[in-house]
């Protein structure tokens, strides 16, 4: 007998038990299926409840067995379902609190299903480039009608069990059960236990009055929403299949269209995406369970435009935030930006007038550092200047309580000379958030030399309260993000010099997936920016060359949207890049200058250049230490620099081209003449796993 079966009166009660969401992994479906087995064969058991220990009935597959050969060991998903729908007794799923993937198709085998009200219900398997591979396509259509399955495959989102039982006609659920849900489902139990036929889900009809328009609409609608991922579409297929075929013949098309997904890029860079984003939190040299600081309040110096957007996030959280600035028109200006950005929530309706009015009542502003003595956490987001930062911090370091973490929002500044400006260098952190603050998801924790374990840790679970995407990162120039993008520009630079336009290097880019091209990027965030980093490296490292025409571009002013010329012409109040005839005679004028004859560049050499660019630096800074791990500069790029998420970031993409293929570019592109700096020479961590036939992940 399995630790999860007991007995109670004449029903058998099997739990799943396998922390943290009873996911299906190999043990739970051993136990499952000994259960069930044990339940038919004791003649006291007249039915059998099966339900979920903890916080979930279950949370599907288990993510830790994902692509191992656990996963379809004996016994898998779909021959327990099997078992289910042969049980001689009647068997009850009591759903509550999560019921995802092959939980819910585990469910919808069983005969009966009772839910507690607020259970999340969802077939989620689409955000991992898969569909629900052990009947799910073809048994929700037939309890929830085709159009609302459907829409819950494709979509993967989640719905409340109590707003599935809703849906007219619905055999989703045969009761929502308010109060004690075991207690209601053994009440049912024992009214159904002598009811002869069992119903199966399998023996129902998935009927639609217009199958054809309808799927053919559908495929439209989704093919349009999904250009580069296949899943979604395959959805559409297989549920289609659950009216167009009997049951089993639409069970095998699922199973088919799995197998396909399976083993698509696409699928793959999703789920290591999903992996790696788990994998961000762990720190190697800090257990789980350190103890964390609190913080319930928060400070933040200067109300510029990262001041104001870092502020948001708390107040959004429900965290006081008291803002510090040098002037009272400072405050003010800063002040009347957050809140033109929540009136703005408002008139689109994501915010209450209400909702506005409480977050704007925690925030305080001052002139007077004595104001921030007992905050808990303050953020600097002041000029980007040494002497600046240490006026600062030193001014904190005077003022804040013992305890308090002091955090640098600084992009390039040493984080541990601003550390040395206070008498506690283990209190100090960088928290570099990306702009607009409020909005992008990415928030690079920088970890000084000093900074102490549970500061740490403290901030890592401070950024799950605001619903960042934090990634640690040591301190170095530019941290992660930042310190590749250089490297991704320079070879921008270059490509213009050889004979492209900007217009085509972004269409490249674009095609590719990114986002935003390089020069939209750049007319985006401000040309200025880099060339103040450019003046400074050409003092600093003479020996580091870069294309000048972002230099003379900035020359003549444009300095990108905010000038309303840049890379790109801008009409007034518009954000489309026109294609400049100015820029593309100074780039012309520029390469006869260097007596460079154009040559013409195909998209692969474009988008090569510039992500194994990403790829070659990201290998050093893996190597450096600076990141904990391959899959977290992915994470960056996919969170914070609009990197393709079918891609699974440029590190995953790496892996999928192959390293030993991604090596060979490098050395063709190192033979093109104009590398004259010699940029292409492959980092040893990267040159290593490709003489190895390895790869990052
Ligand atoms: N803008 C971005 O995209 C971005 C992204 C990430 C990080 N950062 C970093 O964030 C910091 C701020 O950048 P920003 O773009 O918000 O600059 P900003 O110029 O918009 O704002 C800076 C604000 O700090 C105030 N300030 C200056 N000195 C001060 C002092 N001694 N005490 C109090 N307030 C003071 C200024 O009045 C101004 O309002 C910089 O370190 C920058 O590198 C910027």
């Amino acid at each position: 007998m399995t630790p999860n079966y007991e007995t109670r009166g004449n029903v058998a009660v099997i739990t799943l038990n396998n922390p943290p969401v009873n996911g299906l992994g190999y043990a739970t479906r051993v136990a499952l299926a000994e259960g069930l087995a044990a339940a038919q064969l004791d003649p006291a058991v007249k039915a059998i409840v099966i339900t979920g220990a903890g916080k979930a009935f279950s949370g599907g597959a288990d993510i830790n067995e994902f692509g191992s050969p656990k996963a379809s060991a004996e016994p898998n998903l779909l021959t327990v379902i099997l078992a289910l729908e042969s049980s001689s007794k009647p068997t009850i799923a009591a759903v509550h609190s999560v019921c995802m993937g092959g939980g819910l198709e585990l469910a919808l085998g069983c005969n009966y299903r009772v839910a507690a009200p607020g259970a999340l219900v969802a077939l989620p398997e689409v955000k991992i480039g898969l569909l629900p591979g052990a009947g799910g396509t073809q048994r929700l259509p037939r309890v929830l009608g085709v159009e609302n399955a459907l829409n819950m495959i494709v979509s993967g989102a989640p719905v409340k069990s109590e707003a599935l039982a809703k849906i007219p006609g619905q055999k989703l659920f045969d009761r929502i059960v308010e109060g004690d849900l075991m207690q209601g489902a053994l009440a049912f139990a024992a009214e159904v236990a002598d009811k002869r036929p069992l119903p199966l889900v399998r023996n129902l009809r998935a009927d639609h009055p217009n199958p054809d328009a309808y799927f053919q609409f559908a495929r439209n609608t989704v093919g349009a929403m999904s250009r580069n991922f296949p899943a979604p579409l395959k959805c559409v297929d297989a549920v289609a299949a659950s009216v167009s075929r009997r049951f089993d013949d639409g069970l095998r098309h699922e199973r088919e269209l799995f197998a396909g997904l399976m083993f698509t890029p696409e699928s793959k860079a999703l789920r290591h995406t999903f992996m790696a984003e788990r994998a961000t939190n762990k720190i190697p040299d800090i257990p789980a369970d350190t103890p964390l600081r609190t913080i319930s309040s928060v400070a933040v110096i200067g109300a510029g435009t990262m001041g104001g957007g870092i502020a948001m996030n708390f107040l959004n959280a429900g965290i006081p935030v008291t803002v510090l600035e040098t002037s009272q028109a400072a405050l003010d200006k800063g002040i009347g930006v957050v809140r033109k950005n929540y009136e703005a929530q408002v008139t689109k309706g994501k915010l209450t007038p209400d909702k506005l009015d409480k977050r704007m009542t925690l925030l305080r502003t001052t002139l007077d550092y004595a104001d921030l003595k007992d905050a808990d956490l303050v953020i600097e987001a002041v000029f980007e200047e040494m002497g600046v930062k240490e006026t600062v911090f030193r001014k904190l370091d005077a003022v804040m309580k013992p305890g308090a973490i002091l955090a640098s929002n600084t992009s390039t500044l040493d984080l541990n000379r601003i550390a040395a400006f206070t008498k506690r260098p283990q209190d100090v952190i960088g928290l570099h958030f990306f702009s607009p603050a409020n909005v992008m998801r990415l928030l690079e924790v920088v970890r000084g030399e000093k900074t102490a374990k549970d500061v740490l840790a403290s901030v890592m679970a401070l950024g799950k309260t605001i619903k960042k995407t934090c990634v640690v990162s040591g301190v170095c120039d530019g941290f992660i993000g930042n310190r590749m993008i250089e490297q991704y520009s320079r070879q921008a630079g270059f490509l213009l010099e050889e004979g492209c336009t900007p217009a085509q290097v972004d269409q490249a880019l674009e095609r590719f997936g990114m986002a935003m091209g390089p020069f939209r990027m750049g007319d985006l965030a401000g040309n200025d920016i880099g060339w103040a980093i450019r003046k400074r490296r050409y003092v600093e490292r003479p020996d580091v060359r870069y294309s000048k025409t972002a230099d003379l571009l900035c020359e003549m002013g444009r300095y990108g949207q905010k000038t309303g010329a840049g890379w790109y012409d801008y009409k007034p109040g518009k954000r489309d890049a026109i294609a400049s005839p100015v820029v593309v005679e100074m780039i012309e004028k520029h390469r006869a200058a260097k007596g460079i004859t154009p040559r013409k560049i195909g998209d692969e050499e474009i988008v090569h250049r510039l992500v194994f660019a990403l790829v070659n630096e990201g290998a050093k800074i893996v190597e450096e230490g600076i990141a904990l791990r391959a899959s977290d500069i992915d994470i960056v790029y996919l969170t914070g620099y609009g990197f393709p998420a079918h891609r699974g970031g440029p590190m995953c993409y790496a892996d999928s081209v192959g390293l030993y293929n991604v090596v060979a570019a490098m050395q063709r592109f190192a033979q093109n003449p104009l590398d004259d700096v010699g940029f292409w020479k492959p980092a040893p961590l990267l040159a290593r796993l490709a003489a190895e036939r390895k790869s990052f992940t």
